[in-house]
């Protein structure tokens, strides 16, 4: 795509002009925005880009490691991967309000990079900037202050980082919307698999198991969550909807195998069409491919012995659970 290729020769100079001969720190998601923004400035320049991945403890399985080893492999990010899963967990341990998991990862967030930019500071290195993945839509919204959603679940997790941080801005994807994204990332050499991967939240599965968080239930959710996306990218589905995931519900039901009576957990699949994740409406998915995920999810995932689907659309519900 020549406008996209056009675009970002243009970003890389403009990020390497504005740079200097300073430093440039970046968390890393794994998510298609950061990415972009990483590559990007790889390519402008080099090892002075310092990414750094936290592992927060609530992310899907694979999801850390899978996203950090391709990227160092094939673009020669200056990544570091940070575990701190344990602290996030012990501060998340008997918390079952959504708006204090959000607070809890957030705020957790927020010191755990906060330690990590200092370390590299202390390495001796002028680290000016601050790197992120502002689009378009988040630079209207954020100037109108009027994104309903963002009232009523308070997603802007990292907002505080800038301020707090005393780092200027540098923000290389604030003219795109989300498709111009991907078609840079694609002119960037971004595999597919990574350009079209769903939109998942910074407080990941944490507002995805109804409740308090323990590792069993993380345990439960993360086996039945592989085997959505699992049979969504079998099916060909995955590129189809918005987003589509497993809910782990705060309940147990009775259920029978072979003679004797079960007393388990409840699954609900959530698999929702959108555009911009305002409103939605969820998706029609062939019957047998929900059949396979639920024979799958009962059979596969000990501790669950019923699976329903989630018919609500956004409004009056949302998209996550919590
Ligand atoms: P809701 O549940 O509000 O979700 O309909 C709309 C979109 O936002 C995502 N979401 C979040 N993203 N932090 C995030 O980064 C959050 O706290 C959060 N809560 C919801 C959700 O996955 C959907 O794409």
């Amino acid at each position: 795509d020549w406008n996209m290729h056009n675009f970002a020769e243009r970003v890389i100079e403009e990020c390497r002009e504005k740079v200097g001969g300073g430093h440039v720190i970046c968390a890393l998601s794994g998510g298609v925005d950061s990415t972009v923004v990483a590559v990007l400035l790889n390519k402008a320049i080099g090892h002075k880009l310092h990414c750094i991945f936290v592992n927060n403890g609530v992310l899907r399985e694979n999801e850390g490691e899978e996203v950090v080893n391709y990227l160092r492999e094939h673009f020669d990010l200056n990544l570091k991967y940070v575990d701190a899963s344990k602290l996030f967990l012990d501060k998340l341990a008997g918390v079952d309000d959504p708006e204090k998991k959000r607070k809890i990862i957030g705020h957790t967030f927020i010191d755990v990079f906060e330690q990590e930019a200092n370390a590299i500071k202390a390495g001796g290195v002028s680290v000016k900037f601050l790197a992120q993945g502002t689009l378009y839509p988040d630079v209207i919204e954020s100037v109108s202050h009027k994104g309903p959603s963002a009232v009523i679940k308070s997603h802007h997790n990292v907002g505080g980082l800038p301020e707090k941080m005393d780092m200027d801005l540098i923000e290389p994807l604030r003219e795109l919307f989300k498709d111009e994204v991907r078609a840079v990332g694609a002119e960037l050499g971004i595999p597919e698999s990574v350009l079209w991967r769903h939109p998942f939240p910074g407080p990941g599965l944490a507002i995805r198991i109804i409740g308090k968080i323990t590792e069993e239930r993380l345990n439960i959710l993360r086996k039945a969550d592989t085997i959505v996306q699992e049979e969504l990218r079998a099916s060909g589905w995955y590129r189809k909807v918005w987003q589509g995931f497993a809910v782990l519900l705060p309940l147990k039901t009775v259920g029978v195998m072979g003679d004797g009576r079960t007393y388990e957990s409840v699954i609900a699949l959530r698999i929702v069409d959108s555009v911009d994740a305002m409103t939605a409406d969820w998706s029609r998915i062939p019957e047998d491919v929900l059949a396979k995920m639920s024979t799958r999810i009962i059979n596969e995932v000990r501790g669950v012995n019923r699976v329903v689907l989630d018919i609500s659309p956004k409004p009056p519900s949302t998209i996550e659970w919590e």
